[in-house]
């Protein structure tokens, strides 16, 4: 079998690959483009991507030797997944792998926020901190307050459990409630426009789709208590880029935490990076040594299954996998 795979990812997934096929990698530092991208995977059985490929139609009509997408993410956002299924393309993710470690940066970003890290750290490096200050740096408490998460899925749930332990109350909205979770993670289910209101840090953990496209702008914005703090570790466009500005410019917010941003990345000189209570990440949720292994295998995995006519480990589309 053929597979490409369009970027250089860890070992163990490339060593599992190697060990079925002939693999051809795109060494780039940066993603192909999409005539790189059909030149790289043309003939390809198999074809291995990350978030930064966009996968449609016109790819896969480029690419007509191509049965499975196996996309090293738990997001598919950059995937037409109805353009694949039409084609009995299966497409493939990597859930359940990144869970913590994104739950951790998620946290991480409340508290960097919250206490101002990255400022004080600037501050330390350039020289610019002199003593003791006792009315510097002063940021609202982690503990005790409250956290609103929207979208319960597996990430959100995850950063729900690491807020019990610092003690705060935690909200949650999603399209349906899940009573059978709330009990577990103590939390409370609101309506989007209560949650806003009610809390201190307001932590985004939905898929993009056209539900949650743009759902955090303005109106959503103004909404937040002035002293709350909002992170998104999910896609950049859930929030409205322009609003976020704006919210920072008239106070309607206190600070952001993003390791995703629309665009990504965002310029050096976007104005929102003049703010220092706005701290950016370059989209690393997942970036942990054992957790990229792990989303490596389990892209490896899914791919060779589809190609090997077993049932992949994490499929979206498995009903391409039963037809003739
Ligand atoms: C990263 O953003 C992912 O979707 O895995
Ligand atoms: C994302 O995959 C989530 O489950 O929250």
């Amino acid at each position: 079998m053929r597979i490409a795979v369009s970027r250089v990812i860890p070992e163990v997934g490339l060593n599992l690959l190697r060990e079925a096929g002939d693999v051809t990698v795109w060494e780039g530092e940066l993603p192909p483009s999409r005539d790189e991208l059909v030149r790289l995977a043309e003939g390809a059985d198999g074809l291995l991507t990350l978030l930064t490929e966009r996968v449609d139609g016109d790819l896969l009509d480029r690419l007509p030797s191509v049965r499975v997408v196996s996309n090293m993410a738990v997001g598919f956002d950059n995937i037409d997944v109805a353009a694949c299924t039409e084609r009995g393309v299966a497409v493939c993710t990597t859930p359940d792998v990144l869970t913590e470690t994104t739950a951790d940066l998620a946290f991480g970003l409340l508290l960097a926020v919250a206490r101002r890290i990255p400022e004080g750290h600037n501050a330390v490096r350039a020289g610019a901190w002199r003593t003791w200050e006792p009315m510097g740096y002063l940021g609202p408490d982690v503990h005790g307050a409250t956290l609103g998460i929207v979208g319960l899925g597996r990430i959100g749930q995850a950063v729900a459990r690491r807020a019990r332990g610092f003690n705060m109350r935690v909200l949650y909205h999603a399209p349906r409630r899940r009573p059978e979770v709330e009990e577990e993670l103590g939390a409370e289910w609101r309506e989007l426009d209560a949650l806003l209101a009610e809390s201190d840090f307001v932590s985004l953990h939905v898929p993009l789709n056209e539900q949650t496209r743009g759902m955090i702008g303005r109106e959503q914005l103004r909404r937040m208590k002035p002293s709350a703090v909002l992170i998104n570790t999910a896609r950049g466009p859930v929030v409205q880029t322009d609003a976020l500005l704006e919210a920072m410019e008239q106070g309607w917010i206190w600070g952001a935490g993003l390791d995703v941003t629309d665009p990504e990345p965002l310029p050096a000189d976007h104005p929102l990076l003049r703010y220092p209570r706005v701290v950016v990440t370059p989209h690393i949720a997942s970036a942990s040594f054992t957790t990229r292994a792990r989303m490596a295998e389990l892209a490896a995995r899914n791919l060779l299954a589809v190609l090997r006519g077993e049932s992949p480990p994490r499929c979206l589309n498995p009903e391409v996998l039963t037809r003739d």
